[in-house]
């Protein structure tokens, strides 16, 4: 990240069901009541813009979308994202917490699609203008549990309309959580594996462990004399 971002840019990933959006939320809330500035937010998506472009994107009804347009509607909807809300949020010195950025298009479409990774990589480039994450968490857990939990929590809320890449095969996920290992594997710096096959409480505890450890800006516990 650029030198003159005050703030920390953390993104969370993970295959579908992986517990990722529950986990940001519970450390929202945590920093907050430590008085800290968090701003949360997703991709795609993040601005009425993004939110549009969402919508085509998981509409199942988008039969036949050619994977180079899923993944020029992605970098669009992060160029938006990155502009308005991701970047003058770090520059005003926050912590935004991301569900999904950069990463999450190498793994579906490059490992899922099978699209070449440097093109991702190129493209990825032009739309952060070259702000990444300074700390990004993976929850993994096996494709056949996370698509199980998906297809749970989709019944429960009635989101079947939000399908149309969680309706892939199951061969279509372990490629993608196989590239998110992959990619987390390149680079042990930026990236950080969070076990996600337990319960809520027990992958809070573990994702809270590794943020004490690998990002000490974080305010996790009361400050001294609170
Ligand atoms: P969500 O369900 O976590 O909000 O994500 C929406 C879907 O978009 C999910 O199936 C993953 C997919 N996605 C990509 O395929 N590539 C990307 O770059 C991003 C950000 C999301």
């Amino acid at each position: 990240m650029p030198l003159t971002m005050k703030g920390f840019f953390l993104t969370v990933e993970g295959i579908e069901g992986s517990g990722k959006t529950t986990q940001i939320q519970r450390l929202a809330k945590l920093l907050r009541a430590h008085g800290q500035n968090c701003v949360v937010t997703k991709e795609p998506g993040g601005t009425p813009i993004g939110d549009r472009v969402r919508a085509i994107l998981l509409d199942p009804q988008a039969e036949g979308m050619d994977p180079a347009v899923e993944l020029f509607l992605l970098a669009a909807s992060r160029r938006q994202h990155v502009i308005d809300v991701i970047q003058p949020a770090l520059e005003a010195g926050a912590t935004v917490l991301c569900d999904r950025f950069a990463d999450a298009s190498v793994a579906y479409q490059g490992f899922g699609r099978a699209i070449e990774l440097q093109r991702i990589r190129d493209l990825n480039e032009w739309a952060t203008s070259g702000i990444y994450p300074d700390l990004t968490v993976i929850f993994d857990l096996s494709e056949a549990e996370g698509l199980e939990r998906a297809r749970r929590r989709n019944a429960k809320e009635n989101l079947y309309a939000e399908s149309r890449l969680e309706g892939e095969d199951l061969a279509f996920h372990r490629r993608v959580r196989e590239g998110y290992l992959a990619i987390a594997k390149e680079d042990d710096r930026r990236f950080a594996v969070v076990d996600a096959a337990a319960g809520i409480d027990e992958v809070f505890e573990r994702f809270k462990a590794l943020l004490s450890a690998r990002a000490p800006k974080l305010k996790l516990t009361a400050a001294e004399g609170s």
